[in-house]
């Protein structure tokens, strides 16, 4: 009899217990802040339709149906398939309208918006190829699920936006949808503040999002902003990838078939370096009779004969990082760096078809240092003179993408998300 009694006390003990850790549990993930996370360049799928406007270069271009664009590995294996890629992935800068477009007869979508699930791996078939999955998984095993407390903003990486008074249909549609998003994550998990986490191009792009919200509804809805290895003043890489193509780092692609594509883009002349961060006089480009600064992009962009870029570059994406004020909620930026980054190239002659010589810098491997570090500590004064919360982390030794794959950088990622304020 004392025994059957103990042994009941000791049942409701562990039960009690039980039903407590589940609490504290249960608490820690209602604890997490919402997050909303905007991959970088070319990082989610992309879904495309072939209407009857489409004419094909070749029979073999023409589909049935929605498929999927980018990224299918498959459909890249065979050069003569590179080549409708490219002409499907095209966009045309139309300088009556101001705006860029999709090549005619050429539809395309998003997938999977408010989701990880398209941004974890570009090509679902292929997922040795992805960086982050890694990142997502390990947001996972600190309590967050998808569509509760997690939210994606994949967007078509192949436009930005311009400033205000041009139009950019398809780069203001992202951002109406990125603002729905970060109000439905703080509505579902009581009306707490959206952590917005950026990689790479995603963070200019969340950058130029958040300084067209107001003031009030940025203190509202934002409770750190976190860009991780996001360029503020462009990429060197992108002045070369314009003169020689760019192969979105698919091994078997060569660069050169996609040279078209690439320099068809609005995001290409988004990300060229700029004048702010890369100093008059510092050449990055030189050859025999000319050097190429910041200061000279228009000119470069027409001795490469990509002179239709000229006013857009110009009009459209110069403007947007002429300035760069703080976006005035608190930063947590991280970085890598100490990595060899290409800084310059060197043509022996005036010819750009030679290949350049490479002198390299510092830098994350593709975003040069002054580029990553370009909103410190500008961002650190508040206008008040109050503590602005901004934080500059550098990881040593860690590369653009391997910041989100890396345990010891995602370790120090995961604790710049999660600090109090
Ligand atoms: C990827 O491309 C291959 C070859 O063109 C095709 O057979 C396959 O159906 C495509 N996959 C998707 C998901 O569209
Ligand atoms: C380009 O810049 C380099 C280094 O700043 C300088 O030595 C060279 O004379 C310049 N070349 C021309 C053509 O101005
Ligand atoms: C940087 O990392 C690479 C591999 O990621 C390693 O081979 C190299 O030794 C490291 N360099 C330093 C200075 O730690």
């Amino acid at each position: 009899m004392a025994i059957a009694s103990w042994l009941r006390w000791l049942l409701v003990a562990v039960a009690a217990l039980l039903v407590l850790a589940a609490m504290m549990l249960g608490r820690r993930s209602q604890q997490l802040h919402p997050m909303v996370v905007v991959p970088g360049y070319a990082t989610n799928e992309l879904d495309a339709r072939l209407t009857e406007l489409y004419r094909p270069s070749s029979p073999r271009c023409k589909k049935t149906g929605w498929f999927r664009l980018y990224l299918n590995n498959t459909a890249l294996e065979d050069p003569s398939d590179v080549r409708c890629f490219a002409e499907q992935m095209s966009t045309v800068y139309d300088p009556l309208s101001d705006d860029y477009y999709n090549a005619r007869g050429v539809e395309t979508s998003v997938p999977f918006f408010g989701s990880t699930q398209g941004l974890r791996y570009p090509d679902p078939d292929r997922k040795d190829f992805s960086y982050m999955d890694k990142f997502v998984s390990r947001l996972e095993r600190i309590g967050y699920h998808d569509g509760k407390n997690l939210f994606g903003a994949p967007y078509d990486f192949r436009y930005a936006v311009a400033p205000v008074g041009h139009r950019s249909r398809v780069g203001l549609a992202f951002f109406r949808r990125l603002k729905r998003l970060v109000e439905k994550a703080s509505r579902l998990n009581g009306g707490r503040p959206v952590t917005i986490v950026a990689h790479s191009f995603g963070g200019p792009l969340a950058y130029q999002f958040l300084l067209r919200r107001p003031l009030s509804w940025r203190k509202r809805f934002v409770r750190r902003f976190v860009p991780v290895a996001a360029p503020w003043g462009g990429v060197v890489t992108v002045m070369l990838a314009l003169n020689s193509g760019n192969n979105l780092a698919l091994p078997f692609v060569d660069p050169l078939a996609l040279k078209a594509e690439y320099r068809s883009l609005e995001s290409s002349v988004w990300l060229l370096p700029s004048p702010k961060v890369f100093p008059a006089a510092q050449p990055l480009v030189a050859t025999k009779s000319r050097n190429y600064s910041a200061h000279d992009m228009a000119d470069f962009l027409g001795a490469i004969g990509l002179r239709e870029a000229i006013r857009p570059y110009r009009t459209r994406a110069l403007p947007l990082f002429s300035e760069l004020p703080s976006p005035q909620v608190p930063v947590a930026c991280v970085v890598g760096v100490g990595r060899d980054t290409l800084e310059r190239m060197v043509y022996p002659g005036d010819d750009f078809s030679v290949a350049p010589t490479m002198v390299m810098g510092d830098g994350d491997g593709l975003v040069n240092l002054a580029s990553l570090v370009a909103v410190d500590p500008a961002w650190r004064r508040s206008r008040a003179g109050a503590s602005a919360h901004f934080k500059m982390v550098k990881v040593s030794n860690v590369s653009h993408t391997d910041l989100l794959v890396e345990d010891c950088a995602l370790d120090i990622l995961i604790d710049a998300i999660q600090r109090p304020n």
